[in-house]
């Protein structure tokens, strides 16, 4: 490639169609914003410098952009008079932050073609390059032309200008040969170019796409290369838009972690952000999220029904029908069915929790076990121990969260309710029904339940006249009369 590539992305446009409060560009699919997908393309290239227009909502979009690629230049656009007009704000943000262009090539991309991959931009950059042209189209052979640019070109299939929708003759829009808007420029010849666009055409904008004529009217070389997989040049105006291309990413991706050794027993209903890593013979389920930057590591059999967002899962871990969130799952663990994990959970290796079990900011120790129906917040459990069914860690008191600690290979029975700030040692047990509020040593078994006392005759007396006392009152007799045998 040329020495120096710069990349000048375009987002200053409204996107009304979305009719929402969150600029288009912001939209997400596949984890991220479609406008954080092609810098992820663009960073990949290394280019030398990166130019992004922003104008609507750009106190939203311009960080946005920052966090994806820091060194970026932010242009802003106050209105939007067309695409040539973009690109030359563009051309004068990066003077005037001395960093103007000055070789090389530069590349136009728009902020809303999430699926774009480096690799296009990158093998389009070089035909350009080897082309030497002036200007070069990634364009696209496609049904449907309505609403492009076409390429129109001579009897030698040479390009001689984009004809823009509304400017273009009856004959024109039958031309299925569409602008993808992705360009590639001679740095010298679109600085000198882009003066020289005008606005006199149906829109009154500044068509970048002019510059196509201005080239072939000075001799210059313009080309057009048509890329196979439209797809990477597809826009979302809309959110049916939206989620079209976001089954179409989501179908990649899925299709990449099968070819690189996972199975996936159902990818219509499996769902795998762009930024998640899996290992090879992971298991995927049907009906499975896999969100943000979780990790899955090999044997791991994640589902069916389960959500997993910024989770980390350990080798061979087994994890059914569970929600979880920046929750780590070690190996050969088992989570679910109906499990809660929110932030701030590890769960050791081997370890358990059951169904329905809420956990949040707790350290569950290796082969230690939560098996049923508690909750598990603001704690430490050692490893080895089993907290019995139905166990409540109470964490809060109404004005303050506080900590829980529970040793190692301690038995803690059924319906307990651990009262924070509280600490039971090492090898401890508890019994059934137990509320701890005082530490309990190690090895010690605590009790806090008064002794079982039984009135007799209790329903005979106090519910005469009902089916309870009734049925009292038959099971007394028959025992009576067995007495009397
Ligand atoms: C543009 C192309 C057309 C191409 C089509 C592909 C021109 C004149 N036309 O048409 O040939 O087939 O894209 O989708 O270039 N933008 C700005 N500032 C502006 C205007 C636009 O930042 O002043 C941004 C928009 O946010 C958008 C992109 O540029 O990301 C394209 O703008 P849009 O108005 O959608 O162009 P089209 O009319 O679709
Ligand atoms: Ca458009």
């Amino acid at each position: 490639m040329a020495d120096q590539l710069t990349v000048i992305v375009l987002a200053a446009g409204g996107g009304t169609r979305m009719k929402s409060k969150t600029m288009k560009v912001l939209h997400r699919i596949g984890g991220r914003s479609m406008i954080g997908h092609v810098l992820g393309a663009v960073g990949g290239l290394g280019p030398t410098r990166v130019c992004a227009v922003v104008g609507h909502q750009r106190e939203q979009v311009g960080p946005h952009i920052l966090e994806s690629l820091p060194d970026a230049v932010l242009a802003v656009q106050e209105e939007q008079l067309g695409t040539g007009h973009a690109v030359r704000v563009a051309l004068d943000a990066l003077a005037e932050e001395g960093r103007a262009i000055d070789g090389g090539t530069v590349l136009i991309a728009y902020g809303d073609t999430p699926l774009l991959e480096g690799a296009t931009l990158r093998w389009f950059a070089a035909e350009h390059e080897a082309a030497q042209a002036a200007v070069s189209i990634l364009s696209g052979v496609v049904e449907e032309p309505r609403g492009y640019g076409r390429i129109v070109r001579d009897s030698e299939g040479d390009v001689l200008a984009i004809v823009e929708e509304k400017d273009a003759t009856d004959e024109q829009r039958q031309i299925r040969e569409i602008n993808s808007g992705i360009l590639a420029f001679d740095a010298g010849f679109l600085v000198d170019a882009i003066g020289r666009v005008g606005n006199d055409n149906a829109k009154g904008e500044y068509y970048l796409t002019d510059t196509v004529q201005i080239a072939r009217d000075s001799g210059l070389t313009v080309t057009a290369f048509p890329v196979d997989d439209v797809w990477q040049t597809e826009g979302a105006n809309d959110r049916a838009q939206l989620a079209v291309l976001g089954r179409e990413l989501n179908r990649r991706i899925v299709t990449r972690w099968m070819k690189d050794g996972v199975t996936v027993l159902d990818p219509e209903t499996t769902w795998i952000d762009a930024d998640v890593v899996l290992a090879a013979d992971v298991t995927l389920l049907p009906g499975t999220q896999l969100l943000g930057t979780t990790v899955v590591a090999e044997d791991a059999v994640i589902g069916p029904d389960t959500t997993l967002e910024d989770c980390e899962v350990g080798e061979g871990a087994r994890v059914v029908r569970t929600h979880g969130q920046q929750a780590v799952i070690g190996a050969g663990a088992n989570v679910g069915p109906f499990s809660y994990l929110r932030p701030g959970t590890t769960l050791g290796a081997g370890g358990k929790i059951g169904a329905f079990v809420e956990t949040k900011n707790a350290q569950i120790g290796d082969g230690a076990k939560v098996p049923h129906l508690s909750y598990v917040g603001d704690a430490e459990i050692g490893e080895g121990t089993n907290i019995g069914a139905g166990t409540i860690f109470a964490n809060y008191d109404g004005v303050d969260k506080h900590r829980t600690k529970v040793g190692k290979h301690a038995r803690t029975a059924s319906n307990n309710t651990f009262v924070a700030p509280v600490t039971i040692g090492d090898g401890a047990a508890t019994g059934a029904g137990t509320v701890v509020r005082k530490d309990v040593p190690p090895g010690a078994l605590a009790v806090s339940m008064g002794q079982q006392r039984n009135l007799e005759g209790w329903a005979q007396r106090k519910r005469a006249g009902t089916a309870q006392a009734a049925a009292a009152e038959a099971a007394t007799a028959a025992t009576a009369e067995g007495d009397d045998r």
